[in-house]
């Protein structure tokens, strides 16, 4: 894309993401790369700012990540954050030590002298620290323009070069004035117009896709949920009817959601698009039969999927291109985003069978977090009801059946989830909720209906508040509604007689089960 950019470096920290969503929510594209990209690459892409990243390393310990002093020679503005910043001062001759106080949390951090960086943000403002090293010498020519109590040095500049250092992290939200500050690099220091909008990423993404495809034919992997909706539409404008969306109905979807799906894509939705509803629930409980280990589940659904997509194209003969749904968290948590570890193989990435019959995978959302994806949905005029939708997992309801997965499971969470989602709805909280949905522990316990014993399932009941789906919070849902969903579910649903709510956060939790 010829627009303007910056771009961040990612050192292995936790927050890394949520430096380029700061970034576009001032309205600048913004990528990120491994400190392992050659500064060629770098120099090739002309970046209006660069933004070192935190991360879990000292920089001065033998094979720390580093990068080349030439980064800072290049007259574009360079910020680094905590580790970023560290580094800096490290590369250009400062010093940098274990803190004779660790600082984590919200730090209370003194701005002592103007500076480009502070522009109306307050003298005295509360940031987020979390650092076990400090600079405790800043490099030649750099000036210092905050502290704190523990942190002589909480922000440096030298505004001749324009390097400019911060210890604590801007880009969460903990740092109350965090975003102004980003800001003020990004559209002020950087001097970026900020004329990126989510339209503009829409109309790029179809150009290039447009490019890309030439006269190819396309296959979509449709799973009815947000992204791959998002994903499909997108292709559909851009290029029509040589488009299929191939919709595998695997068994694991939610209650009635095979049908919804076909309403808004199959021949009388409101597409011009050719629209393939495979219906293989046989085959993926087939191969489930008797599997409980998470991963090997999520690759088996995964491996299933791009068979099942393989067959199709074949079908439908010389198909050279494969569109997914996939999203930056899926990026990240499957380990393919940067530094960051594996948490699991997302169904859309690291679940993929390294064989694939077709050219290329175009995965036109890749960059995007999820209300981001929503926002470019919302552009490309999809109704509010598909795109507000609840997140659905590609694996469906096979990560939220612990344990083998049969029909009978499958029946039983998809009742009580239809139950959840009804009553959540009635209670007007299901725009408030980030994502809610029920799961099928593999517990039965001993209870009593109608003087009779039962052996049943248990069922938990998650709801979580999350902005990035990154981290998550528990969603307090008011007690009166718990116990109508719990009581439903146990007259209602056939084969349940306990019904839990998951209080945990992620981390430690993850929001699916498996
Ligand atoms: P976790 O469980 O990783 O979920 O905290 C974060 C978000 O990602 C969704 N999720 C998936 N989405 N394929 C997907 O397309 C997957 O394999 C997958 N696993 C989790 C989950 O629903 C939540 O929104």
């Amino acid at each position: 894309m010829n627009q303007e950019k910056v771009i961040v470096i990612d050192f292995g920290g936790q927050y890394n993401q949520l430096v380029a969503r700061r970034v576009r929510e001032c309205n600048v594209y913004c990528e990120i790369y491994s400190y392992k990209t050659d500064i060629e690459q770098i120099k090739a892409m002309n970046p209006q700012g660069i933004i070192l990243t935190g991360g879990p390393n000292s920089c001065y310990e033998d094979n720390a990540p580093t990068y080349t002093k030439e980064l800072f020679e290049l007259g574009i503005p360079v910020l680094g954050l905590c580790y970023g910043a560290q580094l800096m001062m490290h590369v250009l001759g400062g010093k940098v030590e274990k803190a004779p106080v660790r600082e984590y949390g919200k730090t209370r951090v003194f701005v002592d002298k103007a500076s480009p960086l502070f522009t109306d943000v307050a003298s005295t403002t509360i940031c987020w620290m979390s650092h076990f090293d400090y600079i405790s010498k800043t490099a030649p020519g750099f000036a210092i323009v905050a502290h704190s109590a523990d942190c002589p040095v909480a922000a440096a500049e030298n505004r001749e070069k324009k390097l400019f250092a911060i210890q604590f992290h801007p880009e969460v939200l903990h740092t109350q004035e965090g975003t102004k500050i980003l800001y003020n690099y990004v559209r002020g220091i950087c001097g970026c117009a900020g004329s990126w909008r989510m339209d503009s990423f829409v109309q790029n993404a179809i150009q290039e896709i447009r490019a890309k495809v030439g006269n190819g034919k396309v296959l979509c992997a449709l799973s009815g949920g947000v992204d791959s909706s998002v994903a499909a539409v997108m292709l559909a404008k851009a290029i029509g009817d040589q488009l299929t969306c191939v919709f595998v109905d695997h068994g694991l979807l939610r209650k009635n959601e095979g049908d919804e799906v076909e309403e808004v894509f199959g021949p009388n939705g409101s597409y011009e698009l050719h629209f393939v509803r495979v219906n293989a629930q046989e085959r993926f409980y087939g191969k489930l039969a008797g599997v409980t280990e998470p991963e090997k589940k999520r690759k088996i659904i995964g491996e299933e999927f791009i068979r099942v997509f393989e067959e199709e194209a074949k079908k439908i003969g010389a198909v050279d291109f494969l569109v997914q749904g996939t999203i930056y968290p899926d990026v990240v948590e499957s380990g393919l985003g940067g530094e960051s570890a594996v948490i699991k193989s997302h169904h859309n990435v690291g679940g993929l069978p390294d064989c694939v019959d077709f050219k290329e995978i175009i995965e036109p959302l890749r960059d995007l977090f999820k209300d981001e994806v929503r926002k470019a949905g919302l552009e490309l005029g999809i109704p509010e009801k598909l795109v507000f939708r609840q997140p659905f997992p590609g694996p469906g309801l096979g990560i939220r059946i612990i344990g083998e997965v049969t029909a009978e499971k499958v029946r039983i969470v998809q009742d009580a989830d239809a139950i959840y989602r009804e009553e959540i709805a009635k209670a007007g909280l299901d725009r408030t909720i980030g994502q809610y949905f029920a799961a099928l522990t593999n517990m039965r316990s001993v209870g009593v209906m109608g003087d009779e014993r039962t052996y049943d399932y248990a069922v938990a009941l998650r709801a979580v508040n999350t902005i990035d789906f990154m981290t998550a919070e528990s969603a307090e849902i008011p007690f009166a509604v718990l116990q109508t969903v719990m009581s439903r579910i146990i007259n209602e649903v056939r084969g349940v007689n306990r019904v839990f709510y998951d209080l945990t956060s992620k981390p430690p939790g993850t929001i699916e089960f498996e």
